[in-house]
C-alpha cells in the first residue's frame, strides 16, 4: 500500500468555476476575488477579507498596514513554520519568541506579559495544527498594553474556541490556501480584517499601492492610476478565487469527514506505548488541519525513515524557528531557550491526514508506526 501525505479534493464544481474564469477576460484580480472575499468574510463572521497570494504575504502586509517596522518588536512563538517569524523580519521589526504550552503547542499566554517591552507593537499567535490559542486571554493582554493582534491562521479556517471564531478577536488574521491546507488553490491566502480603513490600505498595498487594479480600470473612460503608498505584488488572482469559492460551501462537511478520520487514528493508536498526541482543549473546535503524534526524540528520525520506506508520506511540523541557522546566527538564539517548543520539535511526526482518507489506509499507517517503534 502507499499512503500519500495529502490529497486535495478539488471537485468538478471547482473545475467548472475555474473554467468559467478562464473563458472570461480577467484571470488576475477581479470580480471573482471580490466575490470570494465577501463569502469568506461571511463564513468567518468578520467584517472584511482581502485575497492575497499566501499567508506569508498576508502576515507581512498586515504588519505593515499597522505601521509595524524597524525598531518594533512582535511577540510570537518558535513552534511554527518559518513563514510566521520571517514575515516579522521582512518588515524590519524584531521577532520576540515566547515558549508554547507543552500539551497543545500553542503560545503560552501566561508568558506573554513578561516578553512585552516599550518596543512591543503586536502579538502574532499561531493556531497550531488548527486549534485556536487562548484568544480571550491574549485579547486581554493586547488591550491592556495597546498591542495589535495579527493571528497566524494558516491552519485554522474552521476553528472556534470559547464561542469565538478565528479572526474575530484579532485585528487581522492571515489564512493559507497552500497545496496541503483545508481549503486550497495550490498557493493563495487571505487576510481577515476588522477595520474598513485597514482593508482599503491592504487592497492597495497588495498591488504596489496602485489606486485602481486592472479590472477596475476596464470598461470605463480611460483614467490614470495613482500610487499613494509603497506596496507589494501580493494580489490574489481570479484563478485562485474561482477554485476557492465552492470550497467555502464544503468546508464544514469536510471538517466532519476530518473528524471521522481523526477518530480512526485515535482508536487505532489508543494505548500504544511510546505514542502521545497534542491535547484539544475543552470548548475548542479545532480545524483539525494536521494529525501529529509524538514519539521518543531518539527514535523520531528513524521512525520517520521507516514510515517513508513503507511508502507513507510524513512530515515534521515543526522544528522550532529559533533552532534554524539564520535565526541562531542573526538573532542570537540557541537551543535550550524554549524547552516546550524544542520537546515538541524533537518528537513530532505528522501522519497522512485528509478528509477522504479511508480506514484501511489509516490502519496501514498505524500498523507501520507500531512496527517501526518496536524495531527502533
Ligand atoms: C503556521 C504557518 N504559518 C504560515 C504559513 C505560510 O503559509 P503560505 O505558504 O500560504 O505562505 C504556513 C504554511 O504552511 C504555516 O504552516
Amino acid at each position: 500500500m502507499r499512503v500519500d501525505f495529502f490529497r486535495h479534493n478539488i471537485t468538478a464544481a471547482d473545475r467548472k468555476a475555474l473554467e468559467r474564469t478562464l473563458k472570461g477576460l480577467f484571470i488576475s484580480t477581479g470580480d471573482e476575488v471580490g466575490e470570494f472575499e465577501k463569502k469568506f468574510a461571511n463564513y468567518l463572521g468578520v467584517p472584511y477579507a482581502v485575497g492575497v497570494t499566501s499567508a506569508t504575504a498576508g502576515l507581512h502586509l498586515a504588519l505593515e498596514a499597522f505601521g509595524i517596522g524597524k525598531g518594533d518588536e512582535v511577540i510570537t512563538t518558535p513552534m511554527t513554520f518559518i513563514a510566521t517569524a520571517n514575515s516579522i523580519l521582512h518588515t524590519g521589526a524584531h521577532s520576540v519568541f515566547v515558549d508554547v504550552e507543552r500539551d497543545t503547542g500553542n503560545i503560552d499566554a501566561n508568558l506573554i506579559e513578561k516578553a512585552i517591552t516599550k518596543k512591543t507593537k503586536a502579538i502574532m499567535p499561531v493556531h497550531l495544527y488548527g486549534q485556536l490559542c487562548d484568544m480571550t486571554a491574549i485579547k486581554k493582554i493586547a488591550r491592556a498594553h495597546k498591542l495589535k493582534i495579527i493571528e497566524d491562521a494558516a491552519h485554522s479556517v474552521e476553528a472556534k474556541r470559547d464561542g469565538v471564531g478565528v479572526g474575530q478577536l484579532g485585528d487581522a488574521a492571515a489564512f493559507s490556501f497552500y497545496a496541503t491546507k483545508n481549503m486550497t488553490s495550490g498557493e493563495g491566502g487571505a487576510i481577515s480584517v476588522q477595520s474598513a480603513k485597514i482593508t482599503k490600505y491592504l487592497r492597495q498595498s497588495r498591488i504596489h499601492g496602485m489606486s485602481k487594479d486592472a479590472a477596475e480600470r476596464f470598461g470605463k473612460k480611460f483614467s490614470h492610476y495613482d500610487m499613494h503608498i509603497l506596496g507589494w505584488k501580493y494580489n490574489m488572482s481570479n484563478i485562485q478565487a474561482s477554485l476557492l469559492l465552492n470550497q467555502i460551501d464544503r468546508v464544514e462537511k469536510n471538517l466532519k469527514m476530518r473528524e471521522r478520520v481523526w477518530k480512526m487514528y485515535l482508536k487505532e493508536l489508543a494505548g500504544v506505548e511510546g505514542v502521545s498526541f497534542p491535547v484539544i482543549r475543552e470548548g475548542s473546535r479545532s480545524a483539525l488541519h494536521l494529525f501529529t503524534v509524538q514519539v521518543a526524540p531518539k527514535k523520531r528520525d528513524k521512525v520517520l525513515w521507516k514510515l517513508e520506506a513503507a511508502k507513507i508520506g510524513v512530515a515534521v511540523n515543526f522544528r522550532p524557528v529559533h533552532t534554524m541557522t539564520y535565526y541562531k546566527k542573526n538573532l542570537g538564539l540557541k537551543r535550550g531557550m524554549f524547552p516546550n517548543a524544542e520537546a515538541i520539535g524533537d518528537s513530532v511526526i505528522t501522519l497522512p491526514f485528509y478528509p477522504t482518507l479511508k480506514l484501511p489506509a489509516v490502519k496501514y499507517v498505524c500498523d507501520s508506526l507500531k512496527k517501526a517503534l518496536k524495531s527502533t
